[in-house]
């Protein structure tokens, strides 16, 4: 159940200050040149509006460091576009696929959904913003009858044990159950299965620059 007065909103020019806030504060280990700006909000509400998210709570005392709107604390960002995946040829970078932040490969007749961003402030994680924040996607992408969401997952909890574990035996481990990882444990309880992994996808410490690819299916049927 997501929190009481939980709003969902489509990206608005009056979010974009907040959301260069959410991306500092829910990013700390990603390479700052990485991080979505002022600039790259704008590029992304011109070219597909429907596909960018954002997540707002009333004001209240446990969410005096999450930025602040004229609506209320900006808690949680989902943001993506449509483009044609082919899962033989998967190999990318998270900075060519989204265009440098401008998600100019948007293509509206893309047959997936590509998740660019899901991010919840710290102060409001555990709380199921991240979960509503997906569904919200789940719902554009039934609308719009694609194939699915596919992504490159961060795996935060890797680099603390990259020196006795390979990131397949790392991923595997979390597949199946005898460990947690913080992002990759959210998104395979959103129902996404690990396609494979994606090297240097990003410059993450945390992640010591791997990423999950991950895909979530549309099946018309559940
Ligand atoms: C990954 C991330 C987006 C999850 O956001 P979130 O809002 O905490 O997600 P949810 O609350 O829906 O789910 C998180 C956990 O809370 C639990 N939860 C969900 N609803 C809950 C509720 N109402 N009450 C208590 N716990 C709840 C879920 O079981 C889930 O557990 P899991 O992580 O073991 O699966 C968030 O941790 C984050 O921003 N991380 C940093 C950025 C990042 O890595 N983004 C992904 C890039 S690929």
């Amino acid at each position: 159940m997501p929190p009481n007065g939980l709003q969902l909103l489509n990206l608005q020019p009056e979010h974009f200050e907040a959301l260069q806030q959410l991306q500092i504060d829910c990013y700390p280990t990603l390479d700052p040149r990485e991080l979505m700006r002022i600039e790259h909000f704008e590029a992304q509400l011109t070219r597909f509006p429907q596909g960018q998210f954002v997540a707002i709570l009333p004001d209240q005392p446990g969410l005096r460091n999450a930025p602040l709107t004229t609506q209320g604390r900006l808690v949680g960002q989902a943001s993506g576009f449509f483009i044609d995946f082919d899962f033989n040829n998967p190999g990318h970078t998270f900075l060519q696929i989204v265009d440098n932040n401008r998600f100019g490969n948007h293509d509206p007749q893309g047959s997936y959904y590509y998740d660019a961003d899901v991010s919840t402030h710290p102060d409001a994680r555990g709380r199921g913003i991240g979960t509503a924040l997906y569904n919200a996607r789940k719902t554009l992408v039934r609308q719009h009858h694609k194939k699915g969401i596919v992504g490159g997952g961060l795996i935060p909890g890797y680099a603390r044990h990259k020196h006795t574990l390979s990131p397949h035996d790392y991923v595997r481990s979390v597949i199946d159950g005898q460990r947690t990882d913080p992002t990759l444990s959210f998104h395979l309880r959103n129902g996404f299965r690990v396609r494979g992994l994606l090297r240097d996808y990003l410059i993450d410490d945390a992640s010591d620059n791997w990423a999950t690819l991950i895909e979530w299916t549309n099946d018309p049927k559940t």
